[in-house]
C-alpha cells in the first residue's frame, strides 16, 4: 500500500493543540497553598512535548493496522469505533501522564541538590520561581498526578489498560528508569565511564521515559506482539538517540536557543558522549541509532509509522 506524503507540521500542531489544551485544563486544579501555581508553571507554556507526541503517534501507528484490515459487517466497525473513541482518550490521557512526569523530573533535575539549573524552558526554574520546597512539592504532586490522570473513575479505560499503562509508566519513571539513571549520573561526576556505563546511564534516565511513552501508546492502541516489539527496539534506539543529542547540543547550542543553561555537562565534570567520543563520533552515533529507530518500524508490520519517522528525525535534527 503507499501512502499520500506526510506532513509533520500540521500532525504536531493538531496533537500539541489537544495535549497543551488537556495539560492547562488537567494540571493544579485545587491545589492548595501556591501549589498549584507551581505545578503549572513547570508545566505549561513551554517543551517541545515529544513524550505525548510519541505516544499519539504510536497509537495511531498501531490503529492503521485495525483500519488497514477493516474488512468488516457495519455492527463489528461501529463498535470498533467506539473502542477507538475509548481508547483515544486513554492515548490522551496516557500523552499527558508521561509529560507530567518529565516535568516532573526537570524540576527535580534542577534543583541545587541535582544539576543546580536557573534557567530551564527558556524561564527561571522552578525552585528560583517558588523555592525549593514548593519545587520539591509540585515534583511530588507532578508524579502523583501521572498515575492518577491514568486511572479515571468513570471508566474511560479498561482495569486492565489502567494497570498496563501504570505500570509501563512506573518501570520508566523508577529505580529501573529515569530515578535510577538519575542516581547513576550523580554518582559518575568526574569519573570516567566506559561507553558501555555511559549507554546504560542514558537509557535509564532519559531513554526509558521515552520508550515507555511509544509503549504506551502501543497499549492505548491494543499492539499486537510483533508490532510491540519492533516499537519498543524503535523506542530503545530514539530514546538513546535523544539523550546523545541533549549531550551534543550542550556542547555546540547557547542557553538562548536551548531554554536552558549551555555548557553545563563540562562545567560539571560530568561523562557524555562529547567528553567520551568526541564531537563528530557522537553525531555519527545519534545519525547511526536514527537508522535504527527507522529499521525498526520498517519491521513492525505497521502501515503507516510516518509520525514515528518524523519525530525521530526531529529527536536528532532538532536544534533545541
Ligand atoms: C530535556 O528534555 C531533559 C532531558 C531528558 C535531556 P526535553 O529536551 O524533551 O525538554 P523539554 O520538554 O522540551 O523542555
Ligand atoms: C536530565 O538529563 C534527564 C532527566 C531525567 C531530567 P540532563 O540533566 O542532561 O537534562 P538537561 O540537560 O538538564 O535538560
Ligand atoms: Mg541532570
Ligand atoms: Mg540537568
Ligand atoms: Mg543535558
Amino acid at each position: 500500500m503507499s501512502l499520500p506524503p506526510f506532513d509533520v507540521a500540521p500532525w504536531t500542531q493538531n496533537h500539541l493543540a489537544r495535549v497543551e489544551q488537556a495539560l492547562s485544563q488537567w494540571v493544579g486544579d485545587g491545589a492548595p497553598a501556591g501549589l498549584g501555581d507551581a505545578m503549572r508553571y513547570a508545566v505549561l507554556d513551554g517543551g517541545k512535548r515529544l513524550r505525548p507526541l510519541l505516544v499519539l503517534a504510536a497509537y495511531e501507528a498501531v490503529c492503521s493496522a485495525a483500519v488497514a484490515s477493516s474488512d468488516k459487517a457495519p455492527q463489528a466497525a461501529t463498535s470498533e469505533a467506539a473502542l477507538r473513541a475509548s481508547t483515544s482518550e486513554a492515548a490522551l490521557r496516557a500523552a499527558c501522564a508521561v509529560e507530567l512526569i518529565h516535568a516532573y523530573s526537570l524540576v527535580h533535575d534542577d534543583m541545587p541538590c541535582m544539576d543546580n539549573d536557573v534557567l530551564r524552558r527558556g524561564k527561571p526554574t522552578v525552585h528560583v520561581q517558588f523555592g525549593e520546597a514548593q519545587a520539591l512539592l509540585a515534583g511530588d504532586a507532578l508524579q502523583a498526578f501521572a498515575f492518577e490522570l491514568l486511572t479515571p473513575d468513570d471508566s474511560a479505560i479498561s482495569p486492565a489498560t489502567q494497570a498496563t499503562l501504570c505500570r509501563l509508566l512506573a518501570r520508566a519513571a523508577g529505580s529501573a528508569g529515569m530515578a535510577g539513571g538519575q542516581a547513576i549520573d550523580l554518582a559518575s561526576v568526574g569519573v570516567a565511564l566506559t561507553e558501555d556505563q555511559l549507554r546504560q546511564m542514558h537509557r535509564l534516565k532519559t531513554g526509558a521515559l521515552l520508550q515507555g511513552s511509544v509503549l504506551m501508546g502501543a497499549v492505548c492502541g491494543a499492539a499486537a506482539q510483533p508490532a510491540y516489539q519492533a516499537l519498543s527496539a524503535y523506542g530503545a534506539a530514539m530514546g538513546l538517540a535523544f539523550q546523545v543529542v541533549d549531550d551534543i547540543l550542550d556542547v555546540v547550542s547557547d542557553s538562548a536557543t536551548l531554554g536552558k543553561t549551555a555548557g553545563k555537562d563540562a562545567a560539571a565534570d560530568k561523562p557524555t558522549y562529547v567528553s567520551l567520543l568526541g564531537l563528530s563520533r557522537a553525531q555519527a552515533y545519534a545519525q547511526e541509532l536514527l537508522q535504527e529507530s527507522h529499521a525498526a518500524l520498517a519491521q513492525s508490520g505497521l502501515p503507516d509509522t510516518r509520525a514515528l519517522a518524523a519525530l525521530a528525525d526531529m529527536v536528532v535534527r532538532r536544534s533545541n
